[in-house]
C-alpha cells in the first residue's frame, strides 16, 4: 500500500519474483482490460482517466477471479488492493473462504512532492498534475483508513532513495534475507 508514485508496482514486481508468487496489481489488471476494450475495461476507463476509484464491487469481483487462477494457489502479492475499507472486508471474506490470511501489509511512505515529480517524469495517461493530485487526495480519503484494518500486520517502509535501497528496506521490514529467494 502507499500513495500514487510510492513505488508499489516497482517493488511488488521485484518482491514477487523473489518470493515466487504472482504480482497481482489491480491497476495493471484494469489497464489490461482497457487496452483490450473488454466490457470491464470500457466501464473502468473513465474512473482511471479521472483518478477515481473503480467501484468496489467491480474491483473485488476482478480480484476474486484473478486469485482463483492456478498460479495464485500458493500465495500472491497484492498491489493496489484493498484500497477502501469495503474492499478490505471483501478481501477478508475471500481469504477466509480459502482458509488463508495475509502474512504482512507493506506501507510505502514518501513526501508528496517526490511522488508528483516521479509520476510527471513517467507520463502515464493518468499522470497529469491535476489527476496525480486528485489520486493523492483519494488515497488519503479512502485508502489511509484501510491501514487501521491491518494494524498488527503493517510494516512501514520509507520509499525515498534508489529502488535497490527501498527493496533492501522492504526485505528487512519483512524479515526476509536479501538476495535469497524463499521458494
Ligand atoms: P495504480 O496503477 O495502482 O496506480 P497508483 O496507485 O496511482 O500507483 P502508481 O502506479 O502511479 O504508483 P506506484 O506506487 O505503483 O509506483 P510505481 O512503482 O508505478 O491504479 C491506477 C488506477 O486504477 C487508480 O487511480 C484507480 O482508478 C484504479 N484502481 C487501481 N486499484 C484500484 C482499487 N483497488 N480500487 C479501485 N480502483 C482501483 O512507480 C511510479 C514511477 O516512479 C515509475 O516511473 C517508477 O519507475 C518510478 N520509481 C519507482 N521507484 C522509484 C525510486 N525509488 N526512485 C525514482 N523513481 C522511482
Amino acid at each position: 500500500m502507499g500513495p500514487p508514485g510510492a513505488g508499489k508496482g516497482t517493488q511488488a514486481e521485484i518482491l514477487s519474483r523473489r518470493l515466487g508468487v504472482p504480482h497481482v496489481s489491480t491497476g495493471d489488471l484494469f489497464r489490461d482490460h482497457v487496452g483490450r476494450r473488454t466490457p470491464l475495461g470500457r466501464e473502468a476507463a473513465r474512473f482511471l482517466d479521472a483518478g477515481e476509484l473503480v467501484p468496489d464491487r467491480v474491483t473485488t469481483d476482478m480480484v476474486r477471479h484473478r486469485l482463483e487462477q492456478p498460479d495464485a494457489a500458493r500465495g500472491f502479492l497484492l498491489d493496489g488492493f484493498p484500497r477502501t475499507v469495503r474492499q478490505a472486508h471483501a478481501l477478508s471474506a475471500i481469504l477466509s473462504a480459502r482458509g488463508e490470511a495475509l502474512d504482512a501489509v507493506v506501507e510505502f511512505t514518501a513526501p508528496e512532492e517526490v511522488l508528483v515529480r516521479r509520476l510527471l517524469a513517467r507520463g502515464r495517461p493518468d499522470d497529469t498534475e491535476d489527476v496525480i493530485r486528485h489520486r493523492q487526495r483519494v488515497h488519503h480519503r479512502e485508502t489511509v483508513p484501510v491501514l487501521g484494518h491491518y494494524s498488527g500486520l503493517v510494516r512501514t517502509v520509507e520509499a525515498v532513495g534508489t529502488v535497490e535501497e527501498i527493496t533492501a528496506r522492504t526485505l528487512s521490514a519483512l524479515g526476509l534475507p536479501e538476495g535469497v529467494s524463499t521458494r
